[in-house]
């Protein structure tokens, strides 16, 4: 079995104005966090700069929700990975199905984000997630695969290890209804045999998150499953306690 470091991440979305944002980061880097569990804060990218000067004394690393995949250009609007690694900027999430959904992004477009952020040596936090009527069709599994499949379309073998997977079923998204164990594990379980079909054992590698109405009270089931190396907390990370879902094992 390989090792894969536990690792929460807090997607903000577009929450806080920039003195909640920083009273929030000054708050928990007081706390004492475990080191075992590697943590992550995807903040608006407005933020990025203040934020990172006090996440420098933590061990917590900064992220963004976005990001477009070309380097520099006429391109109004859109924020380049060259411009978030020269913030400090280590992680991106891409193709949250708030992006999806609401600004119509494709998979096509994705990949190439995708490809963008490795060859910009970001950490892709990769979304993918089905609705509630794909799974009442149980269409689930097809509209992962089919997800999955066209965000990784010539990614290498040797970049697979880096990528983050989190499967967030839309259903489960901002409302409460958390997905049952056994399913959160099923959908994990079925993203790494994807993996495998397409990288071997470099499969055993990438860590696969499950996200949607994580909080504290669920966390440490979510984490005892076998295919689930770690969580994307979005509403649950907008106050201190985010620091209680990091310390689960605790
Ligand atoms: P939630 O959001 O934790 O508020 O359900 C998760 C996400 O959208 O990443």
């Amino acid at each position: 079995m390989f090792f894969r470091k536990p690792i929460i991440i807090g997607n903000w979305k577009m929450n806080k104005n920039l003195d909640q944002a920083l009273s929030l980061v000054k708050e928990i880097v007081t706390k004492d966090l475990d080191e075992s569990v590697e943590k992550v804060i995807c903040v608006p990218y407005l933020y990025v700069n203040e934020i990172r000067k006090i996440l420098e004394k933590s061990d917590i690393e900064i992220g963004v929700q976005n990001m477009y995949f070309e380097k520099k250009g006429a391109f109004t609007g859109e924020i380049s990975p060259t411009m978030l690694k020269s913030c400090g900027v280590k992680y991106v999430i891409l193709g949250h199905s708030e992006r999806r959904n609401i600004f119509k992004e494709t998979d096509d477009l994705i990949n190439k984000k995708v490809i963008s952020a490795l060859e910009n040596d970001l950490i892709p936090i990769l979304c993918c997630g089905e609705t509630l009527n794909e799974r009442k069709e149980n269409k689930e599994k097809e509209v992962i695969e089919n997800q999955i499949k066209k965000a990784l379309l010539e990614v290498d073998r040797e970049k697979i290890s880096k990528i983050i997977i989190a499967y967030e079923p839309i259903w489960a998204i901002g409302t409460g209804a958390v997905a049952s164990l056994e399913d959160a594990e099923d959908m994990c379980k079925y993203i790494r045999s994807i993996l495998f079909k397409l990288y071997k054992d470099q499969a055993n590698k990438v860590r696969i998150q499950y996200g949607g109405s994580v909080k504290q009270e669920n966390i440490k089931d979510l984490m005892k499953q076998e295919n689930i190396d770690g969580a994307l907390v979005g509403g649950a990370s907008l106050d201190v306690s985010f620091s209680k879902i990091i310390n689960y094992k605790l």
